[in-house]
């Protein structure tokens, strides 16, 4: 304890009295700059709390929050976002492609709610897989204008919530017995032949033509009316091999979409349906 102070001979500055192996600690007083600073930051706090209090339910004098700012700038892009719904809504579905920067506001649209709602089973990209049809190429099972697809996605298919969905079941071959395991084999040669190019002729050909040339065509061009696939591509749904044909013959697929009528509204399928119509091979 040091009871006087004592002044530091070299620099005249008072000591603490604190004293570690003859060396003294100096009590240097904080610079001016220092403290006018501090001050003036406490000051600042003051006012600062004021005009921005943080507890709840006080209001700051200028009664200013950013989440007003927020919502006010969010009602803005709302508005500039509403202008555009309405006119999409108002727009045919055909008109939309000729005014590009609606085209441009329903792409983007549509390219989001592709990737909520689509992506899942058409892929990212909407290349499909196995049992869910590539959206990017020109090969249509219901039709590839913008209305056929516009309704596609708003009714789905085979979907049985939906009255207007839809429909059409390819018979089961094999399980209703309806056709033989030979049968069955020689009309996959014979899809398989179409496939390639040449139709062959002979028993194969002959059960085509009673048994599936109603629905896929006579040269198995397909039918977009009854949503039967075109046979006559090298385009498989469900594979193009011998055993994915004859599987396909025997036990039919019916694959499902759901309906999105119900899910989403109005402008966001007709977003949805200019984005897959503009993918690839919209028609
Ligand atoms: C649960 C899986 C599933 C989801 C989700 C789904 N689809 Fe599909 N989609 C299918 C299946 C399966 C088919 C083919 C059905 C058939 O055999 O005809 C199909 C067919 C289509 C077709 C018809 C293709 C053609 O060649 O005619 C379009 C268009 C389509 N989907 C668009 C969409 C869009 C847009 C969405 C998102 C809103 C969507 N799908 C979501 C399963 C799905
Ligand atoms: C009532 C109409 C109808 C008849 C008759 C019919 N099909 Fe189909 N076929 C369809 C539909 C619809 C599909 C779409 C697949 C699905 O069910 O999702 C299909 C799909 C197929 C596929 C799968 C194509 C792919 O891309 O993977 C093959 C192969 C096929 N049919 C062959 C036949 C053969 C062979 C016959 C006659 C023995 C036949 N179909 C009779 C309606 C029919």
């Amino acid at each position: 304890m040091a009871a006087e102070t004592e002044k530091d001979p070299v620099t005249g500055t008072e000591t603490t009295g604190h004293e570690w192996d003859g060396i003294k600690e100096l009590n240097t007083p904080l610079p001016r700059w220092w403290i006018i600073i501090f001050w003036l930051t406490v000051i600042w706090s003051g006012l600062y709390y004021i005009v921005y209090p943080t507890f709840p339910g006080w209001k700051g004098i200028w009664d200013y929050t950013a989440r007003k700012d927020v919502s006010v700038e969010m009602k803005e892009v709302q508005a500039g976002r509403a202008e555009w719904l309405n006119k999409l809504a108002a727009a045919s579905i055909e008109d939309i492609g000729k005014d590009g920067e609606l085209l441009a506001f329903a792409m983007a649209g549509g390219r989001a709610a592709f990737a909520d709602n689509c992506a899942p089973c058409h892929g990212s990209g909407g290349a499909g897989g196995p049992g869910y049809p590539n959206l990017l190429d020109d090969d249509w099972i219901w039709g590839g204008t913008l209305e056929n697809i516009q309704t596609t996605v708003t009714h789905g298919i085979r979907w049985a919530q939906d009255d207007d969905t839809r429909m059409s079941d390819m018979p089961r071959f094999g399980v209703d017995e309806m056709l033989d395991k030979s049968q069955i084999s020689a009309v996959a040669d014979h899809v398989l032949s179409l496939s390639s190019g040449g139709a062959a002729e002979g028993e194969g050909a002959e059960i085509f033509a009673e048994n599936c040339a109603a629905c896929h065509g006579e040269s198995g061009q397909g039918n977009a009316e009854l949503g039967a696939p075109r046979l006559s591509d090298a385009i498989w749904l469900y594979g193009g091999d011998k055993a994915a044909i004859v599987e396909t013959i025997t036990k039919a697929r019916r694959g499902v979409m759901p309906s999105w009528g119900g899910r989403l509204d109005e402008v966001t399928i007709k977003q949805l349906a200019v984005y897959v119509h503009s993918l690839g091979g919209g028609q």
